[in-house]
């Protein structure tokens, strides 16, 4: 297995498994990776500085407030100088203290200025792991997008037996490289729009349409499985929430709208909502009652922003990939190719949405790719098929191996 030229930031923190990081750090350089460690004041209980710049090769961080490694390299251009921060041994306290956002020591501070991919590796007690705290600080990193390897179950340096200890070097490694391998969006932030939207008319009626946001929500999880941050604004669904995307409720446009734009800077933005193209002017605050004999009442419609070409003329906060989706009855590909011009985006995905189709509230989907270097036709597959097949020419967009 080769890493050259990539670069590790290891944080080894507390716990008796700290050892075996000093074969973890052979294992990296053997692979061609350079290691920088950060030794947290836990971790120097258990390892020395002295083995760490052995194996590593070079200087090794231990004190936030050495105004020596400040003037040289402070915390933030240690994580810049990285392609992912790798957390090994993880204890419980750093973990805790990940979770929380405290900046108390170097290692936490570097943890919370990075914007690097960062693995987890961690160790300890078994019944430190399986506490509430514990649990819940893991949920908390998991959902920001923080990867994570192990624990293993087994026996444990206390005595006890269960989930606790350390992955060993080899699986540690693995799951480094695959974080650092090409067609990963590991280290990206997409903005996914999925579902319909509601207008309110008034606190019981809206308008809505038929979109289910199964193919938002299967986009979200397909990029979210190639290693991506993902944050889903996704209009009323009745589909469960993907794992591993933060996800945003909303229920109108002008919601969605402010829910994405909160969400930049992102990389790419994929549009598949089926957003609302009005509202109803002056929403009643109360239910509209019937009057006998009285007419029913007009409702006056209003445009909605249009989301996808608001992040398309985004400026400098523009993702670098914008993708919409486009729903036609007719005429599709001409309709497609004009709203890709009209809407600024960098790619289309158009759909034929005609009742006899049935794609619109289906599970399956067949679509026509637009770029700006032709047209594509994707014969019709599962909805999740088509997601996967998109959120890897998404991946491959981004890494530069193809034009977006
Ligand atoms: N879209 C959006 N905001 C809107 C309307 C649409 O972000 N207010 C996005 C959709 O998410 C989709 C694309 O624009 O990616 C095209 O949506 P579509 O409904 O097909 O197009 P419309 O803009 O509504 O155009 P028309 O109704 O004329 O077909």
């Amino acid at each position: 297995m080769s890493l050259a030229g990539r670069r590790v930031l290891l944080v080894v923190a507390g716990g008796i498994a700290a050892f075996k990081v000093l074969e973890l750090i052979r294992l990296l350089r053997r692979a061609e990776c350079g290691v920088t460690a950060v030794l947290t004041a836990g971790g120097a209980q258990f390892v020395t500085p002295l083995s760490l710049q052995a194996l590593t090769e070079n200087r090794v961080y231990t004190d936030l407030f050495s105004l020596t490694d400040e003037s040289e390299m402070g915390h933030i251009q240690l994580s810049r100088a990285a392609d992912l921060v790798v957390v090994a041994p993880a204890s419980a306290d750093i973990l805790a203290r990940m979770a929380a956002g405290m900046a108390d020591d170097l290692a936490t501070t570097l943890l919370l200025a990075t914007d690097k991919p960062v693995l987890v590796a961690p160790a300890m007690n078994v019944r430190m792991w399986q506490h509430p705290a514990t649990r819940a600080a893991m949920a908390t990193l998991t959902a920001r997008g923080v990867a994570v390897v192990g624990p293993e179950e087994g026996a444990m340096a206390c005595n006890e037996y269960g989930p606790g200890r350390l992955s060993e070097p080899p699986a540690i490694l693995a799951a480094i490289a695959a974080m650092l391998a090409p067609g990963t969006l590991v280290g990206r932030h997409v903005l996914v729009t999925s579902g319909p939207t509601h207008e309110p008319i008034d606190p019981v009626r809206y308008i809505a349409n038929r979109s289910s946001g199964r193919q938002g929500h299967a986009i979200a999880a397909a990029l979210a499985a190639l290693g991506a941050r993902v944050t889903l604004v996704s209009g009323p669904v009745a589909l469960p929430d993907p794992a591993g995307v933060t996800l945003r409720h909303v229920e109108t446009a002008a919601e969605m709208l402010a829910a994405c734009t909160a969400a930049l800077p992102a990389d790419a933005a994929v549009c598949a909502a089926a957003v609302a193209d009005w509202g109803v002017e002056g929403a009643a605050g109360r239910k509209i009652k019937k009057t006998p004999g009285s007419a029913p009442p007009a409702i006056a419609l209003v445009p909605n922003p249009d989301i996808l070409a608001t992040l398309s003329a985004a400026g400098p906060r523009r993702p670098c990939l914008v993708v919409g989706f486009a729903a036609e009855t007719d005429d599709l590909l001409r309709h497609a190719e004009d709203k890709r011009r009209r809407k600024g985006c960098d790619w289309i995905v158009a759909n034929d949405v005609s009742a006899a189709g049935g794609v619109m509230g289906g599970t399956e989907n067949e679509i026509h790719l637009l770029t700006a270097q032709g047209t594509e036709h994707w014969p019709r597959a599962p909805k999740d098929a088509v997601a996967q097949k998109l959120a890897a020419r998404i991946a491959a967009a981004l890494a530069g191996e193809e034009p977006a």
